[in-house]
């Protein structure tokens, strides 16, 4: 069987995610940071420390879970930007980010400045710097195009953004994690928003952000966190603060293989990949090594 839309979904989960998500069905039940079963709870614990290791930040408190990306980036839009803010995003933005950014611009006043992107999809990050004004609190960029494959220079971008403590960085790697490294050590941003049910390969139902410890947002629902009870507001702790709800155990599946598994590398080194899928555009931009050999919409 060929399965080319890997970029939307991958396909086929590897064994061990299959065989982990049917041992967790069948032995185990509760919530983690609510029972008192380490099992569970280290599960989670441990996927949050291979996913901030896989994006080299410093503490796995800062990483968040949540059910995909969409709910990642309206988080973060939703719950950081004020009345009047201005923020600065790409012509190359998945809906998950247009289409809350352009219901705050109706609903709370938030300018909106798209930067351009070049015949290769690529963003030019001098032209993400130049459209920052007095009021822009927040830039978002995709760091690959799941339409083109089109790695962005989030690095370049992080980098120049350090001269404006104001504005905070949000990079879209739901077409990146797991596929090439993200080294926010390099990169700055201020909140990574992932998936897992793509190169993470995990299930459908995954997903979460990083947030910067120093960064404190409007968590999109409060409630439910089945411990601290009698308090009538949200626990402050990291990351109980953002995660309500009971969730999908097997969310902790994801990453847990996926950061381990690095497969890109490989055949992002090897351009005939895209070659035999006749995708010239694709291609020439795997050729200069920038763009994930693989899209979806
Ligand atoms: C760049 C990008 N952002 C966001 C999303 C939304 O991800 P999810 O399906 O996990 O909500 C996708 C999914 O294709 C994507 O490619």
């Amino acid at each position: 069987m060929i399965y080319f839309d890997n970029a939307s979904m991958s396909f086929p989960k590897p064994v061990e995610v299959i065989q982990g998500v049917q041992s967790l069905m069948e032995n185990s039940s509760g919530n983690a940071m609510r029972t008192t079963s380490t099992e569970k709870t280290d599960i989670v614990f441990e996927t949050r420390k291979k996913i901030a290791k896989l994006f080299n930040v410093k503490f796995p408190t800062s990483i968040v879970f949540t059910s995909n990306s969409t709910e990642s980036l309206n988080t973060i839009i939703e719950g950081y930007l004020k009345p009047g803010d201005h923020v600065v995003s790409s012509a190359i933005e998945h809906n998950s980010v247009v289409r809350p950014l352009v219901r705050l611009h109706k609903e709370r006043n938030i300018a909106l400045s798209w930067v351009p992107v070049n015949e290769f999809g690529l963003i030019n990050p001098n032209d993400v710097i130049e459209a920052i004004t007095e009021k822009t609190t927040l830039v978002i960029i995709n760091h690959a195009s799941n339409v083109t494959g089109t790695i962005q220079d989030v690095e370049s971008i992080g980098e120049q953004l350090q001269a404006y403590p104001d504005v905070k960085f949000l990079i879209d790697a739901s077409q990146t994690a797991g596929h090439i490294p993200i080294d926010n050590q390099r990169i700055k941003a201020d909140f990574i928003a992932f998936t897992g049910h793509k190169a993470l390969l995990g299930i459908s139902g995954v997903g979460g952000y990083y947030i910067n410890p120093e960064i404190k947002i409007r968590p999109l629902k409060v409630g439910g966190t089945g411990v601290l009870s009698e308090l009538l507001v949200q626990p402050e702790g990291m990351p109980l603060h953002y995660e309500s709800g009971t969730a999908l155990m097997s969310r902790l599946w994801t990453g847990f293989f996926g950061t381990e598994r690095y497969r890109t590398p490989k055949i992002f080194q090897n351009p005939d990949f895209s070659l035999k899928r006749r995708d010239f555009w694709v291609f020439l931009q795997v050729e200069q090594g920038r763009a994930l050999p693989v899209s979806s919409v």
